[in-house]
């Protein structure tokens, strides 16, 4: 996989890394154009692929497509300032963890963790393809476990919105600003050899 163009502008690794992990972003113009049913399966298929402690793969993903009876439901989640951008998304997901192991129904300490493994490989699945994954805190916790009827043990995790990329001029004026992708932290401000302290 080549760097993109778009991404060699504004990120740049320290250190060689592959482009698949580089080009992943987060944009937020999408067309409103629907996905097929192949590329949606395609994405929960990378998902399937991450690790997880003891294989115990914690993560489900409850989605609804645009314009079906369900997306409402999972639309009216969102505080107002992500519904003014996913409301051109193809796809929003519900992404939710199994508390327990289901081999031996005893707590697992990962389960958040592995979730979010699952959401990265779906994301760059999504990526290496083009289009828009977009994570989300941004919506109430509470009300989509009542809502989506999810049991007590399992746990909400985010949202992701998925769409097909549009350009920036799409979006409202504030969020055109915001549309680049972001850069991060130098590698050796969040490791340390050995001890923390
Ligand atoms: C779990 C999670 C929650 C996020 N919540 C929101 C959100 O509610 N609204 C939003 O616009 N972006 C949200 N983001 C996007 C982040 O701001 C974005 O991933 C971060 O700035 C890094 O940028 P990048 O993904 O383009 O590399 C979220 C991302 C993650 C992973």
């Amino acid at each position: 996989m080549k760097l993109d163009p778009e991404i060699a502008q504004n990120r740049k690794a320290d250190h060689p890394i592959d482009p698949l992990i580089l080009n992943r972003w987060s944009p937020r113009s999408m067309t409103g154009e629907t996905l097929s049913d192949e590329e949606i399966m395609s994405l929960f298929e990378a998902a399937r692929f991450a690790p997880s402690s003891y294989n115990g793969q914690p993560w489900h993903f409850l989605y609804a497509k645009r314009e079906t009876a369900q997306w409402p439901l999972f639309f009216n989640l969102m505080i107002e300032f992500n519904q003014s951008w996913t409301k051109n998304a193809a796809l929003l997901i519900l992404v939710i963890s199994a508390k327990n192991f289901a081999h031996n129904n005893k707590p697992s300490r990962t389960h958040s963790f592995d979730t979010g493994a699952a959401w990265m490989s779906l994301a760059l699945e999504a990526s290496s393809r083009g289009l828009v994954a977009h994570g989300m805190e941004g919506f109430d916790y509470v009300r989509a476990q009542k809502d989506l009827e999810i049991p007590d043990n399992y746990q909400v995790e985010a949202m992701v919105a998925i769409g097909k990329r549009a350009p920036k001029e799409k979006l409202p004026q504030d969020l055109q600003e915001r549309e680049t992708p972001s850069p991060r932290k130098p590698v050796k401000e969040f490791i340390r050899m050995g001890k923390f302290g």
